[in-house]
């Protein structure tokens, strides 16, 4: 089975605040939960270095619009390291051969008659790179930044949007496309609205991919970007990658790009005579005080500062289970801190601790000989049905959720047993099953906390012996026997 998730391309013109990281992450953990069910994974993302925004940008710092995109496409892929992103190809969509693809796009789809040349009237938002209607023709501002825009008359080429209007809508209601269900209303009702044809060519801005048929004009940088979802996996060069991954099983994205996504990437998709992706899900933003937080309003909070006072894992931890995937979340430390002591430090650290300990005084260190309990045993066995569920409904703090059921269980198992007491009747077998108990979630945590899971299965003792990259380890009991590694504190507590 394979499986193919996508992250949007970034834009070069700053650099990746908590926002960015957002997608990046979601998409990750849900590429390590496909492998972990031995799905084939193919996880694309990059950076989208086109455009006016970008040379714009580049101006400012005195750079050509290279180097700036060298640049900050250099920043994504650090953060990416940092952030342990297992994509299988990292994309620049100023890269030769995805934009020998844009141009033999652009020409099939002009041979075809879904490009023709025409001539658009209307106000361009800058900022959204996009031709835009605004509400109040007196004072033109842009319907989605708010922005200024200018009018402008020019020839240029279209893309036939309108004509699949019926198509598109026929498709929208019928699959699984539009995700969360919640958006599936808006999509509709701007398709119902009526869709017009879509200007895919520039005539005044020079940092884009010339457009094959007429020299004055560059194409218009999402119709370029956009299409690295297809030159990512080899479309147009190598069929044998294209064939084995398309269509998308999973594309992620932020809810400010639906209609780029949800409607116009469809079309083009639609045009080109390929099969659909399956889903495009978008989810919420981080805000801060009612804001979005994003370079523009000043207020971008980098994931810099929580790595280095609290590590990788916690930051992915939080930022997938604070907000329901779908919805704003209010950015706070605050928030942050109370996560990664409740859950991470005493929930999760402290069971490790303490049943490790309890090994070493009870058991000298040496996983015993005895069945689990099959209360664990059966719980495990629930809890992973309604994990992978939500997993796959890509609702991440459900998901963790539902491990936290495990972990909460196994807590309460240790403190009303108390193996520690010269009375309790067979405290191996209690310690056996509670580090049977935490095995499975840790496997089941793996694609959000990887790092964690590795130390967790070194302090058990069961690195090598259990293997952390496959669900179907969640069947194979510790090993008895084997002597705990060295403990440490898994997430020291934080003031
Ligand atoms: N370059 C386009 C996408 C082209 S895809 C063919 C773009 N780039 S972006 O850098 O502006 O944004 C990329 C992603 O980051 C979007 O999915 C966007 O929603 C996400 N986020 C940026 N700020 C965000 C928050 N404050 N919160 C959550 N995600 C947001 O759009």
């Amino acid at each position: 089975m394979k499986f193919y998730i996508t992250t949007p391309l970034y834009y070069v013109n700053a650099k990746p605040h908590i926002g960015h990281t957002y997608t990046t992450v979601a998409a990750d953990c849900l590429a390590r939960f496909y492998r972990m069910r031995e799905y084939d994974v193919f996880f694309l993302t990059g950076t989208d270095e086109h455009g006016e925004k970008i040379a714009t940008a580049a101006e400012k710092e005195n750079l050509t619009p290279e180097e700036l995109a060298d640049r900050t496409s250099q920043v994504y892929k650090d953060t990416w390291q940092k952030l342990n992103i297992s994509y299988t190809k990292f994309i620049r969509t100023t890269e030769k051969q995805h934009e020998e693809i844009v141009k033999k796009v652009f020409l099939k789809l002009y041979e075809k008659g879904d490009v023709y040349r025409g001539e658009y009237h209307g106000y361009y938002c800058i900022h959204c790179e996009s031709y835009v209607i605004p509400e109040d023709e007196k004072n033109p501002i842009c319907p989605d930044c708010k922005r200024k825009v200018e009018k402008i008359s020019e020839p240029s080429y279209f893309f036939r949007l309108s004509s699949y209007s019926e198509k598109l809508l026929k498709f929208i209601e019928e699959s699984e496309f539009v995700k969360p269900d919640f958006r599936k209303k808006e999509v509709v009702n701007f398709i119902k609205s009526g869709l017009q044809d879509l200007s895919i060519t520039r005539k005044n801005v020079k940092w884009g991919i010339p457009c094959p048929i007429d020299k004055n004009y560059t194409i218009y940088v999402w119709f370029d970007a956009l299409l690295n979802y297809l030159s990512g996996i080899g479309y147009l060069y190598d069929n044998e990658i294209f064939e084995k991954y398309w269509p998308a099983d999973i594309q992620l994205i932020g809810k400010d790009i639906m209609r780029f996504h949800h409607i116009i990437w469809p079309a083009i998709i639609m045009a080109l005579g390929l099969p659909l992706p399956k889903t495009i899900f978008a989810h919420g933003w981080w805000i801060m005080g009612k804001e979005k937080i994003s370079k523009s309003k000043g207020n971008v909070v980098s994931p810099d500062n929580f790595i280095n006072e609290y590590g990788v894992d916690p930051f992915r931890y939080f930022i997938m289970r604070e907000v329901p995937f779908g919805l704003d979340g209010e950015y706070s430390e605050g928030s942050f801190k109370k996560r990664y002591n409740s859950d991470l430090v005493n929930d999760l650290g402290n069971l490790l601790n303490r049943t490790l300990n309890l090994i070493e005084k009870k058991c000298d260190g040496i996983i015993p000989d005895t069945p689990c309990d099959d209360k664990i045993i059966n719980l495990t066995e629930e809890v992973f049905e309604n994990y992978k569920r939500k997993m796959e409904k890509i609702s991440f703090s459900d998901a963790i959720e539902e491990v936290w059921k495990l972990i909460s269980f196994l807590n309460k198992y240790l403190d009303e047993k108390a193996p520690w007491r010269e009375t309790t009747e067979n405290p191996d077998k209690i310690l056996y099953s509670v580090i049977e108990g935490i095995k499975n979630s840790s496997l089941m945590l793996t694609p959000f906390i990887p790092q964690t899971v590795e130390k967790i299965f070194y302090m058990l003792g069961i690195e090598g012996k259990i293997n952390n990259n496959t669900f179907s380890s969640i069947n194979k009991r510790v090993p008895s026997g084997i002597k705990t590694g060295k403990r440490e504190i898994l997430y020291p507590r934080k003031k």
